[in-house]
């Protein structure tokens, strides 16, 4: 599982350094991800002995890419100066799954001891162990504890049982993927078929782009190149693309494509009728500045910095603040079928389902419709009802995690309709669901999610307003919403402004060993993010309680050492929270209280006061969170993790050199930015 990158340089001459540092560079594009080895396949010192002479090397490594990339220049046997006129190379980043982090278990894996096929693997393949009891009883001997394994050693099985020599090596991958199951990229090199790539997928994302110095000779694929310098690179996002190319092509389930000679072509096991044969090559509209961190230290502090503008560019072309219109051009041509459903169901995981919980009672009372709240995993264990005339939302940053995915999957197959919130274009979740909206956030890097969560919450937001657009009843709400969201950049500034502050309060805290986050109502799901936030890059102990649970359990907690942060804004929960607070000041608590500017009433029992600007109730859950997000940042640096962990950056870009490391707040241990397994 993780990020796979290839690039093949067709009659370009690159040297052999070259093309280690193109691997390189391609992998540290996707270090954000989260990942614990590395490893590389590249052509190896040609020997006559050998099947056609070609020989295949590996290397790999436990640990950080940059531990890879020295490992490369330790080869004596290959010489980083020799100029390789056309040359196919493999890397990749685990995240181990199955078998612990260790060179052995990390990609690319292979079908034998002399390399013959060798693979790169994304994903998840689910019928790993039978497929590999079979191969062992036809002799074929495993050395990992992967479930990757099972791919290369059946690739020579094929071809070892091969009817004809002249087989070709898409026919051997396609007569792989058909006893596969699960979830993969793949990309897939051999020396029996030296200079040629082929890359397939299922499920899991798989990018490929195409430099050439001529023209391209068509948009679409199967593309025909008879000459010429021409580069391939395959790889599953964006930011590993970027700066080779922009001119990409989205491969769907199930297609194979191959490069031989330099030509392009994408193969179908089962060609169906009706079904479009050609891929559009597409161009990423993606600036390099826009993934950079600019002055801040680390990629989480600058996406939290960055809320002001991103939450303009969720709403840009699609609020016309004078008409009090809203108009959310992916859903308006479903909007007449969501109006007629009998309920909404909203499902995501982690930052992405605390959107939902933050929403849902205004879509309740926008839509006047029931709403359910998922977390996709639970979704699925409890095998929910899911009917024709329900509308499904899949929230997710990536557009790539697992169990969204999955659960969008089930909601299709029963008929129902499916909408994509999502911040990534071309994701899985955007392309296999009805409909959507895309929340332009930008590029988030830290794995923490911040600057996501308040765009997909405005993204929510729009949808009620859409929905309620003919509601006479509610036009005045609506207006007061939509002024709401009008001033929300400039309130989102005053909220940052108090960055100091918060700062102050972080010093207090960052030696304790847990941290409690009350409130309820709109600002419930600001406790169960602000919680997340802290446990992911503090490694604190963090909990976010429902305030009217409080005399249900979390009392118990209550005495003076334990450190509590209250939510009390200004709205219909105002009264029940004070009440809280009073349980939690009675029992010696000292609570820090996040609440609205002047309100005397609740700093006087404060201990400590983060003062709001107040705004809408409906809205306020996007400035309480902020605070939260800050707080759990300086907490983190100030208990060590500001440690630059990996460098991402400095190879990136001539002219933007300066402080381009990945720090640990970033890239928090054990977690990952797209989770693509259940
Ligand atoms: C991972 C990330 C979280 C994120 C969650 C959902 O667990 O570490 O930050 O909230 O996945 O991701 P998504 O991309 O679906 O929003």
């Amino acid at each position: 599982l993780k990020g796979i990158f290839a690039y093949l340089n067709y009659q370009v001459p690159r040297t052999r350094k070259e093309i280690f540092e193109t691997l390189v560079k391609g992998l540290q594009r996707l270090e954000y991800r989260g990942y614990d080895s590395a490893g590389i396949a590249v052509d190896g010192p040609n020997k006559t002995t050998d099947i056609n002479g070609n020989t295949i090397c590996l290397i790999k490594k436990r640990g950080k890419v940059k531990a890879l990339d020295e490992e490369l220049y330790k080869k004596d046997t290959l010489d980083l100066d020799a100029k390789l006129n056309t040359h196919f190379g493999l890397a990749h980043t685990r995240w181990a799954t199955h078998g612990e982090p260790s060179a052995v278990n990390s990609h690319p894996h292979r079908s034998d001891k002399d390399n013959e096929f060798v693979v790169i693997h994304n994903g998840i393949i689910t019928n790993y162990k039978e497929l590999r009891e079979y191969l062992i009883t036809k002799g074929y001997e495993f050395e990992s504890e992967t479930d990757t394994e099972v791919i290369p050693k059946l690739i020579k099985y094929v071809y070892d049982n091969r009817e004809t020599d002249s087989i070709t090596f898409s026919t051997l991958v396609e007569r792989v993927i058909q006893q596969l199951e699960g979830a993969f990229a793949l990309v897939f090199k051999s020396r029996h078929f030296p200079e040629e790539a082929v890359s397939t997928r299922r499920g899991s994302p798989l990018l490929i782009g195409v430099r050439s110095e001529h023209e391209l000779s068509t948009e679409h694929i199967p593309i025909q190149y008879n000459s010429g310098e021409l580069c391939f690179f395959f790889f599953p996002f964006c930011l590993a693309i970027i700066e080779h190319t922009n001119k990409v092509l989205y491969l769907e389930d199930d297609d194979i494509a191959v490069v031989t000679g330099g030509k392009l072509s994408i193969h179908r096991i089962n060609r169906q009728a009706g079904e479009d044969p050609v891929r559009a090559i597409q161009t990423l509209q993606m600036k390099m500045q826009q993934i950079m961190k600019g002055n801040f230290d680390a990629f989480m502090q600058k996406e939290i910095f960055e809320q002001p503008e991103s939450v303009v560019n969720t709403m840009r072309g699609r609020i016309c603040f004078d008409s009090n219109t809203v108009i959310l051009g992916g859903l308006k041509d479903h909007l007449k079928e969501i109006k007629r459903c009998r309920r909404l169901i909203m499902i995501g995981c982690g930052t992405s389902f605390h959107a939902a919980v933050a929403t849902r009672q205004m879509l309740e009372e926008l839509t006047e419709l029931p709403v359910m709240v998922e977390l996709a995993s639970d979704f699925l264990d409890r095998n929910t009802p899911v009917f024709r005339d329900d509308v499904c939302f899949f929230i997710s940053q990536s557009g790539e995690t697992a169990d969204t995915l999955m659960a969008l999957r089930y909601c299709k197959e029963r008929g129902a309709l499916t909408v994509g919130i999502t911040n990534t274009v071309g994701s899985s979740i955007c392309r296999e669901t009805d409909c959507g909206v895309h929340i332009n956030a930008g590029p988030e890097i830290g794995v923490a999610s911040t600057k996501a969560y308040t765009s997909q919450f405005v993204a929510l937001i729009m949808f009620g307003l859409m929905m309620s657009e003919d509601r006479l009843s509610l036009q005045k709400r609506r207006v007061e919403i939509i002024s709401g969201l009008r001033v929300l950049p400039e309130l989102i500034k005053k909220v940052l402004s108090l960055d100091e502050k918060i700062k102050a309060i972080a010093n207090e805290l960052y030696q304790q060993r847990s941290l409690l986050v009350m409130g309820r109502g709109y600002n419930y799901a600001t406790c169960l993010e602000g919680a997340l936030k802290i446990k992911e890059i503090t490694y604190m102990h963090s909990e976010g309680i429902l305030a009217g649970e409080l005399k249900h359990g979390p009392l118990a907690l209550i005495d003076k050492h334990m450190p509590v942060i209250m939510v009390i804004m200004k709205d219909a929960c105002y009264t029940k929270c004070q009440n809280a607070l009073q349980q939690v000041t009675a029992r010696s608590g000292r609570p820090i209280i996040l609440c609205c500017q002047d309100d005397p009433e609740v700093t006087k029992n404060a201990y400590q006061t983060i003062e709001l600007p107040h705004t809408v109730d409906c809205l306020q859950g996007i400035l309480s969170v902020i605070p939260l997000q800050l707080l759990s940042f300086h907490l983190a640096v100030l208990r060590g993790y500001d440690v630059s962990s990996q460098h991402i950056i400095d190879h990136m870009s001539f002219a933007i050199r300066k402080c381009h490391l990945l720090l640990q707040v970033d890239c928090p241990r054990n977690l990952a930015k797209s989770v693509t397994v259940e």
